[in-house]
């Protein structure tokens, strides 16, 4: 049986200060929560027993997947009482692990979109006979990552996490936050206490020699940490560029989900999704965006790029762009908003009341 661990805890979750999604596993990501696209492509590629590792509200995990038995799955939720970090969250949720000391286990970052073909990383794995099998992939800017640098057969050099320094910017490969880990390399990290796998664990384990394997994969691959990568990623999973089993529908330009209404003239494009219940009025024009479930926007508004919360309001003509609008808010009619503004839940914005042009 292929087993993983998946890490969906951690302080940044907690604190990051949002708005519409907390927790963000389980906002929707063209129209379920994200973390469904996850187990999805894991369940494909012949994982079957999953331990989600959290440390904070497991319980709107739990009764929203169950069992798993639903996807075909088994679900286990192992909760940390105060985060223990990536490494930690991993050796605590290894108690849970079927698997015997040589096997395989997949462990996956919770916030990674990507088309990483799993079944290939695990056989690159079983192949080297390495310790750990590290998902890499190229990015232009990696200092917001783990930089990996590797010798001409793929083995790991170094595991330098965010380098600080122009010097430590060795190289474009990045970790992309999916590990076989062997499992008995899983047991040799410390218990109870918090661990970074990224500052820790590798860097200790390329000192003792360890094997660590990186398999460079060129596919679809975002973290969605910020708002934007999040709206970003919905698209993608929308349009299709971003392969998930989980898309409730048809890939294309827009996903309108049941019970949805939208009006005839009203256009939607670029991999917006439209939520259960939502509401979008004559001549509103949508591109890019996600409108949770249940939202409104009014006639005539021009949303791109954008996150409009779950029973939110968008009044009418207003144009917002690269935004991320709370859980209930309001947005009056005629507004302007522009990127990186995040409107926090159930707030008001009246009529008129940001604006960037004149009034003319
Ligand atoms: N259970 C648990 N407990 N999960 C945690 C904890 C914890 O204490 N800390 C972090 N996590 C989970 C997060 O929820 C996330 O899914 C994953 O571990 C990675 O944590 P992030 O906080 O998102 O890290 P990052 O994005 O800055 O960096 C990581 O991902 C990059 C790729 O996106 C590192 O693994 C980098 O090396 C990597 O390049
Ligand atoms: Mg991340």
């Amino acid at each position: 049986m292929t087993e993983a661990i998946l890490l969906v805890g951690g302080k940044g979750t907690r604190l990051r200060p949002l708005t519409v999604y907390t927790p963000k596993p389980m906002v929707r990501a063209a129209g379920v929560p994200f973390l469904t696209h996850q187990l999805a492509r894991a369940r494909a590629a012949g994982v079957e027993h999953i331990v989600l590792a959290t440390s904070y509200l497991a319980e709107v995990f739990e009764p929203y997947f169950g069992d798993g038995s639903a996807m075909g799955l088994s679900i286990e939720y192992v909760t940390e009482e105060e985060p223990l970090g990536t490494g930690g969250a991993i050796r605590n949720a290894a108690s849970r692990l079927r698997s015997g000391p040589d096997d395989p286990v997949l462990v996956f970052n919770g916030d990674i979109l990507t088309g990483l073909d799993i079944r290939a990383l695990v056989a690159t794995h079983a192949s080297t006979g390495a310790d750990v099998t590290l998902h890499l992939t190229k990015v232009s800017d990696p200092r917001a990552y783990g930089l990996v640098p590797t010798d001409g057969t793929g083995r790991v050099l170094a595991f330098l996490e965010k380098p600080g320094t122009p010097e430590e910017i060795v190289t474009d490969q990045i970790n992309a936050g999916a590990y076989v880990f062997r499992r008995s390399v899983i047991d040799t990290v410390p218990a109870g206490r918090p661990v970074s796998v990224e500052r820790e664990t590798f860097p200790e384990l390329l000192a003792s020699g360890a094997h660590l394997q990186g398999m460079v994969d060129s596919t679809y691959w975002l973290d969605l940490g910020t708002p934007a990568a999040f709206v970003r990623g919905s698209a993608d999973l929308v349009l299709g560029r971003a392969p998930s089993p989980a898309v409730p529908g048809r890939c294309g330009d827009r996903l309108i989900l049941p019970t949805a209404t939208v009006a005839g003239d009203a256009k939607l494009a670029g991999g917006t999704v439209v939520g259960e219940g939502a509401f979008v009025a004559e001549g509103a024009r949508i591109f890019g965006s996600a409108i949770l479930p249940g939202a409104v926007i009014e006639p005539g508004a021009v949303i791109t790029d954008s996150l409009i919360g779950t029973e939110a309001r968008v009044g009418t003509r207003s144009v917002l762009t690269g935004t991320v609008i709370g859980d209930g808010a309001v947005i009056g009619p005629d507004n302007e908003l522009r990127t990186g503004i995040r409107i926090w839940p159930h707030t008001h914005i009246p009529a008129s009341a940001v604006r960037f042009s004149s009034d003319q």
